[in-house]
């Protein structure tokens, strides 16, 4: 943590944020690029502000603000669980992680990262940064392309997680993954686990996460 206050990128989703930008953020960020979401999250955040301008907002339109980022399943989710949460919970998002996931476009992912990084609550995530580096840093033998991945790496990150502050350890281990323990030629001299790390140590960094051939 200590690493990432130091090296973290200065993202316009970072910071003391309404819980909405959040989730929009992670929303974007599950299946695309930080360099591709940043304009999209710009433009969106300027044209629905708040949860009731979109849940306002017509659908196509929605759509239309959404062209170039894909997995168009995404905005119509988001849209769909605006309305939910306007006019079904008063305007409140759920803050507890079943009520949460819940609602539509909803899954462990999300949830984790919204209410670890806007509430604080002692939720792990997993995502494919998050899963290199714990399998590196474990020699992990799970195949991250396994269908019982999701869930071992989900134990470990739980296990691991700090609970005082979630939302900035999750942070940190996936801008870690994102920004030195990279799929190819991590950069091991930057990382502030080398000391602990069991694939550096055996050089073999590049045989983790292991994979199954399909
Ligand atoms: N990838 C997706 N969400 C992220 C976040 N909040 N920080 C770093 N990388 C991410």
């Amino acid at each position: 943590m200590a690493w990432y206050r130091a090296n973290c990128r200065q993202l316009p989703w970072r910071g003391d944020i309404p819980v909405y930008r959040v989730w929009v953020s992670e929303v974007m960020l599950q299946q695309t690029q930080v360099k591709t979401v940043i304009p999209y999250y710009h433009k969106f955040m300027a044209t629905w502000p708040d949860l009731k301008d979109l849940a306002a907002a017509d659908l196509e339109t929605v759509l239309k603000a959404w062209e170039g980022l894909g997995y168009y399943a995404r905005a119509r989710n988001l849209h769909k669980a605006a309305g939910i949460v306007v006019r079904d919970m008063g305007g409140i998002i759920p803050d507890d992680y079943k009520g949460f996931k819940n609602l539509p476009g909803v899954g462990d992912y999300i949830a984790s990262a919204v209410l670890s990084i806007a509430g604080s609550k002692p939720h792990a995530v997993v995502d494919g940064n998050v899963k290199r580096v714990l399998a590196r840093l474990l020699c992990v033998d799970t195949p991250v392309n396994h269908s019982a991945a999701h869930n071992a790496y989900k134990a470990i990150a739980a296990s691991l997680l700090y609970e005082k502050d979630p939302g900035t350890y999750n942070q940190a281990i996936m801008e870690l993954g994102a920004l030195v323990c990279t799929p190819r030629r991590p950069d091991c001299d930057a990382c502030p686990l080398v000391r602990e790390c069991c694939a550096c140590e055996q050089q073999a960094t590049a045989l983790f996460p292991r994979r199954t051939e399909k």
